[in-house]
């Protein structure tokens, strides 16, 4: 089945791709061979951490979409003992959190909405953003901004010194939100991030980060991972280009050389993808066996481990199996 995955997945090219440049993945002597470490497991199952942020004492935030919470993981130190973790806020007026972007140094952003689960289907007009400020002993949370005209926001990341961008899953386009203000506009709409048609699940553009004046971008259904260039005002100033395709990309995230990991929720790998566009199988067979779903990565402030988010399954049980949410750790 998981060579069925690779050998379908880059099998055809999507009819809009610019500047395609697949390559298929490498299954070098990492492949099914990289430990994979349990930092934390919540105890029930249909639990679900959507996203992650490290902060630079190396505690992990995770964000929930089977509840409106914001978790804190303080991972062991040592592989083979478990973290601990807690809720750090629970947020009033919706059903689930998903985006993190830090701000300012220990301040975040955190997306909060209404989304039902196992479906994921969004309530349109739900979704806030707060600020989390953690520089005080008690966390200052308050709301920096209603996006009303959004209809499923999900991925989140802050842009030059005052914009976050906001993914739009089911609307297909990119908002953005003048942190200072509160203001937030479309700042991006391209058919590369809509909803592929007769998908079970409505999920468009969905992970997004930030390097070198490019917003990277994965679409979930469409599997795609491309980027953008943009102008200080996150405008568009050239074509979409894909770099990547035929995984259900979910959530990546993007190292300071640019090298590029990726979750692919339902079919449970870790894609790397380096700088010119290399594609590889960073964690595979025995990746699946010990992780249901995986939805974000986020590195340590070392850059030395991933961490990698999970839905426990529930979308495509592993061996028939659910589990509670987890975050599990992989030495780069
Ligand atoms: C890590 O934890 C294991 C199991 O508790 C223990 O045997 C080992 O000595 C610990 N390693 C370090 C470096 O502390
Ligand atoms: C979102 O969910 C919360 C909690 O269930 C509910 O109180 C609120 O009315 C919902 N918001 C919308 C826009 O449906
Ligand atoms: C709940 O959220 C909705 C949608 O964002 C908003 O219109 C409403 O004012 C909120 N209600 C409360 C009590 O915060
Ligand atoms: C955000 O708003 C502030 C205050 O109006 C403004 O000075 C700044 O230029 C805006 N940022 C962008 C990128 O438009
Ligand atoms: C940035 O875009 C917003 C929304 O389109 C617009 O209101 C603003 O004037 C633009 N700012 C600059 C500096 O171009
Ligand atoms: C970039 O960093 C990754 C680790 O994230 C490493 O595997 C890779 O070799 C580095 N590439 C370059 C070109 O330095
Ligand atoms: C989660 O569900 C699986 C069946 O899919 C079951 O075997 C397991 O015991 C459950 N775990 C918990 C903690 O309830």
């Amino acid at each position: 089945m998981h060579l069925q995955f690779l050998v379908r997945g880059f099998c055809f090219l999507l009819p809009f791709l610019v500047q395609p440049s697949l390559a298929v993945p490498r299954l070098g002597k990492s492949y099914g061979s990289r430990p994979v470490s349990t930092v934390f497991q919540l105890e029930r199952n249909n639990t679900w951490f959507e996203n992650l942020a490290v902060r630079s004492n190396g505690n992990i935030l995770a964000t929930r979409i089977d509840s409106p919470e914001l978790w804190s993981i303080v991972p062991s130190g040592n592989s083979s003992q478990l973290g601990h973790g807690s809720c750090l806020f629970k947020f009033p007026n919706a059903t689930s959190t998903m985006g993190i972007a830090e701000i300012d140094h220990d301040v975040f952003a955190v997306l909060t909405g209404n989304v039902s689960l196992p479906s994921i289907y969004p309530t349109p007009g739900s979704f806030v953003v707060w600020t989390v400020d953690l520089t005080t002993t008690v966390p200052g949370v308050k709301v920096l901004a209603d996006i009303a005209g959004g209809q499923f926001l999900d991925g989140m990341t802050k842009f030059g010194d005052d914009l976050l961008l906001i993914s739009d899953a089911l609307k297909g386009v990119i908002w953005r939100l003048n942190i200072t203000t509160g203001e937030s506009s479309l700042a991006l709409s391209d058919p590369s991030m809509l909803p592929a048609a007769h998908q079970p699940v409505q999920v468009g553009v969905n992970g997004v980060k930030v390097w070198h004046n490019y917003l990277y971008f994965t679409s979930t259904s469409q599997e795609l991972f491309a980027r953008v260039p943009l102008n200080a005002n996150a405008t568009a100033v050239g074509p979409v280009e894909v770099i990547t395709s035929g995984f259900a990309f979910d959530d990546f995230i993007l190292t300071p050389n640019g090298t590029a990991y990726l979750s692919t929720n339902p079919e449970n790998e870790l894609i790397q993808v380096l700088p010119r566009g290399r594609v590889r199988l960073f964690a595979g067979y025995q990746f699946m066996l010990s992780v249901g779903g995986s939805t974000a990565v986020s590195v340590n402030p070392e850059h030395s481990m991933l961490y990698v988010a999970t839905s426990g399954a529930q979308f495509a049980p592993v061996l028939g199996r659910m589990e509670p949410a987890k975050i599990v750790s992989i030495r780069l």
